[in-house]
């Protein structure tokens, strides 16, 4: 892939294309019958009255982070994510860069972020804004894809699939993110968990074929790489009955310094 790939126009363009697709996706994509947009809104205290959910998509996390006393601020760069975000849920929702927030200092409790810190970069930009609006003793607690703890059995329908396409799904930032912690110094942030998590879609007719094949980020494919993908996953559920992919998930929780009390420099 070309260094210099104009990633925010690709980026774009995919979610003008097909709004609500990630959300589509995930909202199937189960471990013990609860989705990633769960095991991430339990991150975040119940206590929590101010949440931002960066790169909020269609808004499948502040629908799950509802509270009858919390506010949920969904922020994302896609009109046509956010018109959908407002139909099925409260908000509220605004077009923003989540590298420039039009928040102020110390203002929010929580951020939250599906899928987004590997399409937000650079990570150390985005802790920088995430350090910045966060109180202190607030947490940002964001999912992204990752390769473990997948088992060697998970990766023959993965690879028949990369096969096929002859390229792997792509993002902006590193999945595997060893990075993450690196990015992490001089923002105020510091870890406090790092957790992951195996979950499963099942294909079962063509149209999830075309979902999860239209749900990847696929830069350099081209279209008849992808029509044979879905069709080797099409032809495996006329075969052996319904395909399981897995997709590991991590979950990252960094906490912004509480501010020293007397206390405790006593
Ligand atoms: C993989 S989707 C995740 C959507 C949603 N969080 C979910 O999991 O259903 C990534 C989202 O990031 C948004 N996005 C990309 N860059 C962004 C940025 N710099 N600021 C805000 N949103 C951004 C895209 O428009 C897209 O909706």
């Amino acid at each position: 892939m070309k260094k210099g790939f104009d990633w925010g126009a690709y980026l774009a363009a995919f979610h003008a294309a097909r709004p609500g697709i990630t959300e589509e996706v995930l909202s199937r994509t189960l471990s013990g019958g609860h989705t990633s947009y769960r095991w991430l809104a339990r991150a975040v205290s119940p206590r929590a009255q101010v949440v931002v959910d960066l790169a909020c998509g269609s808004g499948a996390m502040g629908r799950e982070l509802a509270l009858a006393d919390r506010t949920v601020l969904g922020v994302d760069l896609a009109e046509s994510e956010l018109r959908l975000a407002d139909a099925r849920g409260d908000g509220p929702f605004i077009c923003a860069d989540a590298l420039n927030l039009p928040l102020a200092d110390a203002s929010v409790d929580a951020v939250v972020s599906s899928m987004g810190a590997v399409v937000i970069q650079p990570a150390r930009a985005l802790f920088t804004e995430v350090g910045r609006v966060l109180k202190p003793g607030g947490i940002f607690a964001f999912t992204a894809p990752t390769v473990l703890p997948l088992h060697p059995r998970d990766f023959a329908t993965s690879l028949g699939v990369v096969t096929r396409l002859r390229s792997l799904p792509r993002f902006p930032g590193p999945t595997e993110v060893t990075g993450y912690v690196d990015a992490l110094v001089g923002t105020g942030l510091r870890k406090v968990e790092d957790a992951r998590e195996r979950y499963h879609f099942e294909v079962s007719s063509p149209e999830d074929a075309e979902l999860i094949v239209g749900a990847l980020y696929l830069p350099t494919t081209s279209q008849k790489r992808r029509d044979a993908a879905v069709n080797w996953l099409v032809d495996r559920t006329i075969k052996e009955g319904p395909v399981r992919i897995s997709i590991a998930m991590r979950r990252f929780v960094v906490l912004k310094q509480p501010v020293a009390t007397r206390d405790a420099e006593l």
